[in-house]
């Protein structure tokens, strides 16, 4: 009987918002190269163009909505009386913005700035590219609070204790190519937890789920959390 439930989610759930996935065809890492916009050391060579492509990027994402896949997510978080986790790598607040509440954001988030004079992490939606002053030190040393290339992942001592409290790990819209969010569907075997993806095409990293559906967002993750409301999910993903 499934009870508690993580979900990672990836840039496939937004990509039916007008949000741009990373790797399919056109994707931004088609548009941009990592190494010019999302590593620390792209930021210490050229800090105006980095500056520019999240700029970009936040006021994007700020025009956009949440489509029925974050719905169902948040419908589900909402009556979902068992443990809930959706760890998201987007840095979109569509989840949060269709509802839900139970949402970790493992790569940053696009609508915070972290100032690296005083570690402070502040809401924002406006440009960066100008050096606005942080409102708590008021040193002009904000920065995406964004995870680049090389920089860890926030907050995986939590995600791992989710994990290993779970019954069920679902996910969903994401390619399988960034570790560690790519090695928890193992991490989760290990942990013999009931694994199910739900992605438009097999990730990377199918093979290892136990069952695997694909196809739109949209489409498959309201039925999915019918199920699951349903207690269909109570006999396996
Ligand atoms: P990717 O762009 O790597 O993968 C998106 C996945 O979503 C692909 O497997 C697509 O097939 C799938 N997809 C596309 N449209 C879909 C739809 N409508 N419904 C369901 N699935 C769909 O994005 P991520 O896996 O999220 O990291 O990328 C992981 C990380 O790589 C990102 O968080 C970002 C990036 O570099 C950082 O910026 C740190």
């Amino acid at each position: 009987m499934v009870s508690n439930i993580v979900i990672l989610t990836g840039a496939g759930i937004s990509a039916e918002s007008g949000i741009d996935t990373f790797r399919d065809g056109g994707g931004l890492w088609e548009q941009h190269r990592v190494e010019d916009v999302a590593t620390p050391e792209a930021f210490a060579r050229d800090p105006d163009l980095v500056h520019r492509f999240y700029d970009m990027r936040r006021e994007a994402i700020q025009a956009k909505l949440p489509n029925p896949a974050h719905g169902a997510l948040a419908r589900l978080d909402a009556v979902w009386n068992g443990r809930l986790l959706i760890v998201t790598q987007n840095v979109d607040d569509l989840h949060e913005r269709a509802g839900a509440r139970r949402v970790l954001h493992m790569h940053g988030e696009h609508l915070k700035a972290w100032c690296t004079a005083c570690d402070v992490r502040s809401p924002w939606r406006e440009p960066l590219i100008d050096r606005p002053p942080c409102p708590v030190c008021q040193s002009r040393s904000l920065r995406p609070d964004i995870v680049w290339f090389g920089e860890m992942p926030y907050r995986m001592g939590e995600i791992y204790a989710a994990l290993r409290e779970a019954d069920l790990f679902v996910s969903i819209g994401t390619s399988g190519a960034v570790y560690p969010a790519a090695g928890l569907v193992r991490d989760a075997r290990e942990l013999g937890i009931e694994t199910l993806e739900l992605n438009l095409e097999p990730s990377q990293g199918s093979q290892w789920f136990h069952a695997a559906r694909h196809g739109p967002a949209s489409e498959l993750v309201p039925a999915w959390v019918e199920e699951v409301l349903a207690g269909a999910g109570n006999s396996g993903p």
